[in-house]
């Protein structure tokens, strides 16, 4: 299972083939040299780590004094606790470090160096260090005085088992009068077990670890020993070369990302997802090779890589022709690096396919087909978080304690989040960058560009989230005892509506109320019903149309261009504005690009502008598609209405060019507005929905079809039958879906519904549902797997799960903090 999911991603450039040609031969005609940009899996280095949210947090934290930096002492101190050993030089990188500990060998001349489990190609930089130096490593091993490198992170030390390596250690150790290990994968190799780490670490001398394997760091080497003699010889060189002995060629932020990755090495989930992900490109290449004589594979893999064998002297460019994919080329040898924390299976599958497709076409000069990146994933990650999934016990006693509430678990207890896609999307670099060149800079003018550009309007108000938009334009453009048309309802849109003392009215087509129906608009709103209401009703009546763009309560179902354009008709016929909540307008376009005739060649971006083009106003909760963790905005032609909501604004929300917001959420917002309309992104994103969508049924489990844009809805009355609504089926559904697998989910039935102001009696609302809701670029397919399993081990035992009963309820939007408790105590709650 993955132990992370998507902190910051960034996005690969796509090349078309003439492109891919170009880039290849301004780079020597060798893949090697290629630009990461372009490389869409890039197994040619260990480096390409991402990094966790706190190793990103520590590049702030770092301590850059020349001498006795913090950042140093809390990294020696980390080393101290793991490693048993007193003494510690940082070194710039793996190449400075072993540089550090060969110069000091010259001091031990009269013995002669033996190199345990080297290999000249794969280590490439000791190979060329000691030719450089003109030292021969040892032929027999039978000499007496000898100084012993054994080197832990190589493919054959990675295929024997621990108690084989610590004999062999022991017999090193009683052989040598020095023995210098090469630790970089002491964790993956050891599954993290820390006693395991320093009864490794007590057998050896001196301990050589490259940060970018197990540390998961982009640079940095350590040498760590206890022997003060070795010590004070490296502390003499290490001046030479690298810099103080306290920062050793390191910035004080990078000896800060060490010492967290240090920290987090510790963790063997990832360990454990590494050598799943590994074993599977492993035996994927396998496969190709045991069909195909002209590549050999490594005859096993290591923690972190293994090796192609080929006389195909272009299969490296090859790979970066075909699929903007690379290993890094050694002569016959590809060597395939995983990076940590960076690809989706997704990447791999790529790469596989890549190479298969080279082994066709052989020659690079007459390719005939490849491949196109960006269906397989629009985004690697840059930054990840950790996630945990606390013990079944604990989940049981953390759900009791939030009265079976899925809203009242806190966060960390969470494995899986699939609460809300509201404010819970990953950031891109980009975003990021925006964000800090433009903080108290220019953000506004950003965002104004963004505006007219991606969506058309002129006038704009940014708001600190969705509701207050809809606040400020329900009380300017609603006069009390107006009615308001919507497609379905959502519930802050709802409530602005009848605080303004609108009448609320639903007018979404029926098929929007039946689950089990398809239709590739069911955000629809019925016009004939529309205009029979406004003939009865009389449009002076009427405040406005409000179109929600893919209706989040009907499960996230789209509305076509074609009803937007009869309902502008019958609006301009009877002089009604209409409003758009495009809060999923996005994803709304995407579905009309897919599903609408005379759609499919139109971009995203001209999509939106045509649906922009025919409303008068929008709100947007900018939290949902337009990828920022906090704002929202209003969009208005009326420079008379914008007047009057900017004074509105001014009192409840900030000022007309931030709406209350720091410029960093107004520069992320005006980034991610155009990011939206990326249509290999929405693909992704609305492809990973349908992906679980269709998982879940595949098992047989009831879903609301078509599968929506941005969640997935389980029909609680069908998965449940034998609940009586009133004893809260969805909400009994959610809870058992966390206890099963820490998963998170959300009620949307009879406790979201409320009860009946007048009658003081529950709604009993027709659809009874849970929403799984996909937070925008955060997890995997993978994640969608394991949520199947999830909710499939839930739909076996469905038929021994009893309902809730109240425990306590608040007199309004109760969903938020009401608390349950189980009818019968069963066996599994
Ligand atoms: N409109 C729609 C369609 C929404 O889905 C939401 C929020 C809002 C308006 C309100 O915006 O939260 O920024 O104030 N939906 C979230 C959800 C809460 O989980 O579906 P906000």
């Amino acid at each position: 299972m993955l132990p992370y999911k998507a902190k910051i991603v960034y996005f690969p450039k796509y090349l078309d083939i003439s492109e891919r040609r170009l880039i290849l031969e301004k780079n020597q005609n060798d893949a090697n040299l290629v630009d990461e940009e372009y490389i869409w899996t890039d197994l040619s280095r260990i480096d390409l780590n991402g990094l966790s949210d706190n190793q990103y947090a520590c590049l702030f934290l770092g301590d850059e004094a020349y001498a006795g930096s913090k950042s140093f002492i809390k990294l020696n101190q980390s080393v101290q606790e793991i490693f048993n050993k007193e003494f510690l030089i940082p070194a710039h990188n793996i190449k400075g470090a072993w540089n550090l500990v060969i110069k000091v060998l010259e001091k031990f001349q009269e013995y002669e160096l033996e190199i345990i489990h080297y290999d000249q190609t794969e280590n490439q930089h000791l190979t060329r260090l000691l030719s450089y130096y003109g030292i021969n490593t040892l032929e027999s091993k039978k000499q007496a005085k000898k100084i012993s490198i054994f080197l832990l992170n190589s493919l054959k030390s990675c295929s024997l088992d621990f108690e084989s390596v610590k004999k062999l250690l022991s017999r090193i150790k009683g052989d040598s009068i020095l023995t210098i290990a090469d630790f970089s994968n002491v964790f993956s190799f050891t599954n993290s077990d820390l006693e395991k780490v320093k009864t490794l670490s007590d057998l050896v001398d001196v301990i050589v670890i490259d940060c970018s394997f197990d540390l998961m760091c982009n640079t940095g080497a350590l040498i760590i020993t206890n022997d003060f003699r070795y010590y004070e010889n490296l502390t003499e060189w290490v001046v030479a070369f690298e810099g103080l002995h306290t920062y050793g060629g390191l910035s004080g932020r990078e000896m800060e990302v060490i010492n967290q990755g240090l920290n987090e090495a510790k963790n063997n989930y990832i360990w454990q997802y590494k050598k799943k992900s590994l074993k599977f490109l492993y035996e994927e290449i396998k496969k190709i090779a045991d069909r195909n004589s002209q590549i050999e594979i490594s005859p096993s893999y290591s923690t972190h890589y293994f090796y192609i064998k080929t006389d195909i002297e272009d299969l490296n460019n090859l790979l970066f022709l075909i699929g903007q994919a690379r290993g890094y080329k050694n002569g016959k040898y590809i060597y395939l690096y995983l990076p940590s924390r960076k690809y989706q299976k997704q990447n791999l599958e790529l790469f596989i396919h890549s190479l298969e497709l080279s082994l066709q076409e052989k020659n690079s000069r007459y390719i005939l087909r490849y491949l196109d990146p960006r269906l397989y994933t629009s985004y690697n990650f840059k930054s990840v978080e950790i996630i945990n999934l606390p013990s079944l016990e604990e989940r049981r006693e953390i759900l009791e304690k939030a009265g079976y509430n899925t809203f009242l678990i806190p966060s960390d207890k969470v494995y899986i989040d699939f609460l809300t896609d509201s404010g819970t999307s990953s950031l891109s670099d980009e975003q990021w960058s925006s964000a800090i060149l433009h903080d108290q800079k220019r953000a506004y003018s950003i965002l104004k560009e963004a505006i007219e550009d991606v969506f058309g309007f002129s006038y704009f108000l940014p708001t600190h989230q969705g509701r207050a938009a809809e606040h400020i334009l329900s009380q300017t453009m609603i006069k009390p005892g107006q009615f308001v048309i919507n497609n379905m309802y959502f519930t802050t849109t709802r409530f602005h509506q009848e605080y303004a003392k609108g009448i609320f009215v639903d007018l979404i087509i029926e098929e929007a109320y039946k689950p089990e129906v398809y239709h590739p608009f069911k955000g629809n709103i019925d016009t004939e019903k529309l205009v029979d209401f406004i003939e009865k009703n009389g449009p002076q009546n009427i405040a406005y149309v409000c179109i929600e763009n893919n209706v989040n309560m009907a499960g996230g179902q789209p509305v076509s261009l074609e009803n937007i354009k009869q309902i502008r008709k019958i609006c301009d016929y009877y002089n009604i504005p209409i409003v758009l909540d495009a809060t999923r307008i996005a994803e709304n376009a995407f579905f009309i690009k897919e599903r609408e005739q005379g759609y499919s060649n139109k971009e995203i971006k001209e999509i939106i502008r045509e649906i922009m083009s025919l409303v008068d106003a929008a709100t947007i909760s900018a939290k949902k598609d337009p990828l920022t963790n906090i704002s929202g905005l209003i969009l208005i032609r009326s420079p008379e209405l914008y007047t009057k909501m900017k004074r509105m604004l001014e009192i409840f929300e900030g000022e007309y060019f931030n709406g209350g917001l720091p410029q960093r959420d107004i520069a992320m917002l005006a980034q991610g507005i155009r990011e939206m309309t990326d249509y290999y992104y929405l693909k992704n994103r609305i492809d990973q929905v349908r992906y679980l969508g269709n998982l879940l049924k595949e098992a047989g489990i009831p879903i609301v079809e078509p599968i929506g844009g941005h969640a997935i809805y389980l029909d609680a009355k069908r998965f449940l039958p034998h609940i009586k609504q009133d004893e809260f089926p969805a909400q009994t559904l959610a809870a058992y879906i966390y206890l099963y697998g820490g998963v998170r989910t959300m009620e949307r039935g009879i406790v979201s519904a409320g009860r009946d102001p007048k009658t003081g009696k529950h709604k009993y609302p027709e659809l009874e549902l849970v929403r799984i809701t996909i937070p925008r670029r955060v997890y995997t397919n993978e994640h969608m797997e394991y949520t199947r399993d999830v909710v499939k081990e839930v739909y076996d035992i469905r038929d021994s799960i009893n309902g809730l009963s109240i425990v306590y309820e608040p007199p309004f939007l109760r969903f938020f903090t009401m608390r349950f408790e189980p009818i019968k105590k069963t066996a599994n709650l």
